[in-house]
């Protein structure tokens, strides 16, 4: 891989069991979730993945991470000793390398431990993955805590005690405590109300710039994704539809699936008339 590229995917494709329902759940088939994708992302950059509900992207994203088992294809990292395929390591031989891709999620009430300190939390990372080291993790933990704007006093509060903005900020504190290169944000800003959504927008841009971090950012709305990324693929059905600079995606969109989803975002300019499009009408194949 060339080492401009954070990461390469090749041909990567999910399929999961399809199940007779019964008392003896029977396999009578396989449904592809993810279809045969492959792409690029250059170091430093910022790459969307967008779709309707169900298109594949989490799926996707989460399959990179080997989070879910492909069925096949390749996931080149080029990772900090070298370049190596995800999907020929076994569990153990990917343990060092989970502490350089970390994933940011939509819902950060749901994947933040209600019972635990954010202290404790954001730590927890460096626990499992440096416990040699634990005279440096509160001091770590403190500038990360202030790092993502949070007060130093929320350290020995529950995650029930903040905002929505506030919990995605731990969220993005316990990701990148452990240094991380690769950063998978899936609906990260979704759950969040416009305001707060573009002050963790500048958050995570500001990010970016001091730890040199690669994004992906799934999304499912195509202003954030057009403000946020360089690049962007469209997923149709778990298969890439389309994919190449958001510019290019926003003005001249090439497939009819995509053209689909540019003519559902509402226009800030009320002069500018929307056209619906047909979805019977149209060739999705
Ligand atoms: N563990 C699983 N077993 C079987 N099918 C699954 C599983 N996980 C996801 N799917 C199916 O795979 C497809 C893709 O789901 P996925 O969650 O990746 O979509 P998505 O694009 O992230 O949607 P959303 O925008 O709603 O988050 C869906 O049809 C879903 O029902
Ligand atoms: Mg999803």
């Amino acid at each position: 891989m060339t080492t401009r590229n954070l990461l390469e995917v090749t041909n990567l494709s999910v399929k999961f069991p399809l199940l007779k329902r019964g008392l003896l759940s029977k396999q009578v088939g396989e449904f592809t979730a993810v279809d045969q994708v492959s792409f690029e992302v250059q170091r430093g950059s910022v790459l969307g993945i967008v779709g309707e509900s169900g298109s594949g992207k989490t799926t996707l994203v989460r399959a990179i991470l080997r989070a879910i088992e492909p069925s096949s294809g390749s996931v080149l990292f080029q990772g900090n000793d070298g370049a190596v395929d995800l999907c020929q390591l076994t569990h153990k031989q990917l343990m060092p390398l989970r502490t350089q891709m970390q994933m940011i999620f939509q819902d950060p009430f749901a994947s933040l431990n209600p019972r635990m300190k954010v202290a404790d939390i954001i730590a927890e990372p460096l626990v499992i993955h440096h416990p040699e080291q634990h005279l440096q993790h509160r001091q770590q933990v403190i500038k990360m805590l202030e790092r993502v704007g949070l007060e130093a006093d929320s350290l020995h509060r529950f995650p029930h005690a903040f905002s929505g903005g506030q919990r995605q900020r731990i969220g993005i504190a316990r990701a990148l405590i452990l240094n991380p290169s690769l950063v998978i944000c899936d609906e990260a800003v979704s759950a969040l109300d416009v305001s707060v959504q573009a002050q963790v927008l500048n958050l995570l841009a500001d990010l970016q710039e001091e730890m040199n971090l690669t994004y992906i950012f799934v999304a499912h709305d195509l202003n954030v994704v057009h403000h946020f990324c360089e690049r962007a693929l469209v997923m149709y059905r778990g298969a890439v539809v389309e994919s190449g600079p958001v510019d290019q995606i926003f003005t001249s969109p090439q497939h009819d699936y995509t053209k689909l989803l540019l003519s559902a975002i509402p226009s800030l300019d009320p002069d500018i008339k929307l056209a619906p499009l047909d979805r019977n009408s149209l060739d999705l194949g």
